[in-house]
């Protein structure tokens, strides 16, 4: 066994030995929080520029810009960006804005693009962002193009992922960024072997820590989602790794019952739990028993405190891999899928919403996290830290 399987072992073992007892891991003291936090424009300036503008986050999966000339675009906390698979493998990401009066120079979601032109007066750019025709260009006047390609920011593609920090000129290194224990472990998953099944964004009203905060947290599984995740995971039963910005959090799956009173002895305890991974600032990454894995990103609005973008993603073994014939494959994830869907949409959401609408109420004051919302309060106190 690897150390970093071996490191797993005892991680479980020790979430065992929670559910034994009746304990979760804690830390010191409560955490009080305020309102504001969530409410406040001038924090969620600070917020952007701070944070999104000074550190990495992912802004896909490569399996989303899986061929040369595939691109994404999105609503970045401080940019309108476009995503680009370029001719060599390589990955780039421009502000998706034409550099002769600003207008998009694509509208669409996501697709397959050989020439980026602009529907305003159909200027046109290669994938490499430079600026390859003006039209009526004898009568437009001569200006040195080179210097009005299209505006590029700092994006790596690590792990399966493309991160991005959102401001031109800053410097990225994800590996720094993850530290070696978080790198390690995601290296240990080989997440750019797998498929990006789907990926999906919702627009909601809600701040973006308030969505962050519910997917981190074990201690609302039995109450709010008593009919769904509550049957295979129980609640406040967790192992956390604090690596300093980033945790790693394992739930105890219902299915490890069938350990409490016989010793596992040398067995596999993977499948009987969830690890979760909060990869500051805003995604978690949960790896589920028979190597899929879910990625859930929350991104602030460009403006608006009270709104964010959440995507979520479903990775899994490719077709080859799993071994099974392609329409059970497609059932098997597409089910999977639609279960995710409607825990988000039916019961977490309302919540969340809701959530919002209290601490937007003018007389709201002071909330607090427990002891038991390890990774919640390593949340808090990253954001803090980056903010101060
Ligand atoms: S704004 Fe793009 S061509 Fe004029
Ligand atoms: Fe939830």
């Amino acid at each position: 066994m690897t150390s970093v399987g071996i490191d797993r072992q005892l991680r479980i073992r020790r979430t065992l030995e929670h559910l034994r007892h009746g304990t979760t891991d804690e830390v010191g003291d409560v955490l009080p929080f305020g309102p504001a936090d969530f409410t406040d424009p001038e924090i969620a300036r600070r917020e952007r520029e701070e944070i999104f503008g000074r550190v990495p986050s992912v802004v896909a999966s490569s399996g989303e810009l899986p061929e040369p000339h595939d691109f994404i675009t999105r609503q970045m906390p401080r940019n309108r960006v476009v995503v680009i698979r370029q001719e060599d493998g390589s990955v780039k990401a421009f502000l998706n804005a034409c550099r002769h009066r600003g207008a998009a120079i694509e509208e669409r979601e996501s697709g397959r693009c050989r020439l980026f032109s602009c529907g305003y007066h159909r200027w046109s750019y290669d994938p490499d962002g430079s600026l390859r025709t003006v039209t009526r260009s004898e009568s437009f006047g001569d200006f040195d193009k080179s210097k009005y390609g299209l505006i590029e920011l700092p994006v790596e593609e690590r792990h399966g992922l493309i991160w991005m920090v959102d401001r031109v000129g800053a410097p990225i290194d994800v590996a720094e960024w993850l530290g070696p224990e978080m790198d390690a472990e995601l290296a240990s998953y080989g997440l750019d072997n797998l498929v990006t099944f789907r990926a999906e964004g919702f627009d909601e009203p809600v701040n973006w820590k308030i969505m962050q905060d519910a997917f981190i947290d074990n201690y609302h599984i039995q109450y709010a989602h008593p009919n769904t995740a509550a049957k295979h995971v129980h609640t406040n039963v967790q192992t956390v790794e604090d690596f300093g910005r980033h945790a790693r959090m394992t739930s105890a799956r219902k299915a490890i019952d069938r350990w409490l009173e016989e010793d596992p002895g040398d067995t596999d305890l993977s499948p009987y739990v969830t690890d979760g991974h909060f990869l500051l600032p805003n995604s978690t990454l949960l790896r589920q028993p028979d190597d899929h894995y879910e990625l859930l990103t929350f991104r602030p609005h460009p403006t608006d405190p009270g709104w964010c973008r959440m995507e979520m993603r479903l990775l899994v073994p490719s077709i080859e891999a799993s071994g099974l014939p392609q329409a059970k494959w497609e059932r098997v994830w597409e089910k999977n899928w639609e279960i995710l869907l409607q825990v988000l949409h039916q019961e977490d959401f309302p919540l969340l919403r809701d959530s919002q609408l209290a601490v937007s109420s003018a007389d709201m004051a002071g909330m607090v996290l427990g002891r038991n919302e390890v990774v919640n309060q390593i949340f808090h106190r990253e954001i803090r830290k980056l903010l101060s």
